[in-house]
């Protein structure tokens, strides 16, 4: 758990309502960010769950208003309580390309992603990426940066820095990449980390490793998290709010506890299904939710789970009332009860 709590007069730290995230297409407007509502209170951990394809990373690359092409926010807010303002700023109005925008990114949100080798320079060692980042948001000369930029990689648990900061991201292993991933993301000291995916890459011991130490510089610096995860295995020990999404829409939302130990949505119930529990017997396998996430441009009416559903309600059969000749029959689920 995070150990910074808020208490309930404080304002949030962001307040994200209606959010909604669409992509034009040929055969359609694609919505992957469907009237999302949710908020992060300062130095919290918001876990947010679903399979691949749900709209969580358009969630998060929609808070920094670096939403791909052609892909724009079509609705809602996201009002982000700025370090020693009073009124929030609607970050949904914010153009993309402003200078507040940049401002904002890295210095106050910064986020994190699943494969560090994408989003590091190959041709640059790290210590120069840790110091450009830190020159980019700081008035501090390059001297300054590289102290700086040592001290991060020190920070992040890579043992070594003084040698470290030399070497190019393909002397570094996976763990490594993701920890210097985490010291760009955290030299500026943002309110906000989103991290998406940010251990899917990497085997279950180094996963454990790089959590942990999220957890730690959260404990030290303070920062809120917006953990984006495919396993909701990943959060039980991080989160305290869980954002469960399916298809663009927030099916779920609760402390850790309520999603844990009494879930409501039958699609919740199936992720929970499909996590290892350690002691239990091992099954052949594990259940998984059968079939998979519809597309986007084809939701069913209603329940976008309904097809997957367990819990699916049948066919209505004739109700409330004679069904042969006679009698008032009705064929609605308004009657059933
Ligand atoms: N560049 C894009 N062009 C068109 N549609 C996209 C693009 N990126 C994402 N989408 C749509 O948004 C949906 C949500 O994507 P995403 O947020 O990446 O899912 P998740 O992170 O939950 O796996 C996808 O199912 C897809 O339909
Ligand atoms: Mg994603």
């Amino acid at each position: 758990m995070a150990s910074v709590q808020n208490t309930s007069h404080e304002k949030p730290l962001l307040e994200i309502s209606g959010l909604k995230t669409v992509f034009p297409t040929d055969d359609g407007i694609v919505n992957a960010v469907n009237d999302v509502s949710f908020k992060i209170d300062r130095g919290q951990t918001v876990g947010v769950v679903g399979e691949s394809g749900c709209g969580k990373s358009i969630t998060g690359l929609s808070l920094l208003q670096l939403v791909p092409s052609p892909g724009r926010i079509e609705g809602g807010e996201i009002q982000f309580y700025r370090n020693g303002e009073e009124a929030p700023l609607d970050i949904a109005q914010v153009s993309p390309r402003s200078e507040l925008m940049r401002e904002i990114r890295g210095n106050e949100i910064a986020i994190i992603f699943q494969e560090p080798m994408t989003s590091l320079n190959p041709v640059y060692t790290i210590g120069n990426q840790i110091a450009e980042a830190i020159v980019l948001h700081e008035q501090v000369d390059k001297k300054t940066a590289r102290e700086r930029a040592i001290e991060m990689i020190a920070r992040v648990g890579i043992p070594a820095p003084t040698q470290r900061v030399d070497e190019y991201p393909h002397q570094l292993s996976g763990g490594m990449r993701q920890r210097v991933m985490i010291a760009m993301a955290l030299c500026c000291s943002p309110t906000l980390l989103i991290a998406d995916e940010p251990t899917t890459a990497l085997d279950v011991t180094i996963q454990a490793q790089v959590l942990g130490l999220m957890q730690e510089l959260q404990a030290e610096m303070g920062m809120a998290i917006m953990l984006i995860t495919h396993d909701l295995g990943v959060i039980a020990d991080l989160a305290d709010e869980v954002v469960v999404m399916y298809a663009g829409r927030v099916v779920e939302k609760g402390t850790v506890d309520d999603i844990f130990y009494n879930p409501l949505h039958p699609y919740t119930q199936g992720l929970l299904k499909s996590i290892p529990v350690l002691g239990r017997t091992p099954q052949k396998t594990l259940p998984s939710i059968p079939g998979t996430v519809p597309h986007p441009l084809t939701l069913p009416v209603g329940c976008s789970f309904q097809a997957r559903c367990s819990e699916r309600m049948p066919e209505l059969e004739e109700v409330n009332g004679e069904t042969e000749n006679g009698g008032h029959a009705v064929r609605c689920w308004l009657h059933t009860f």
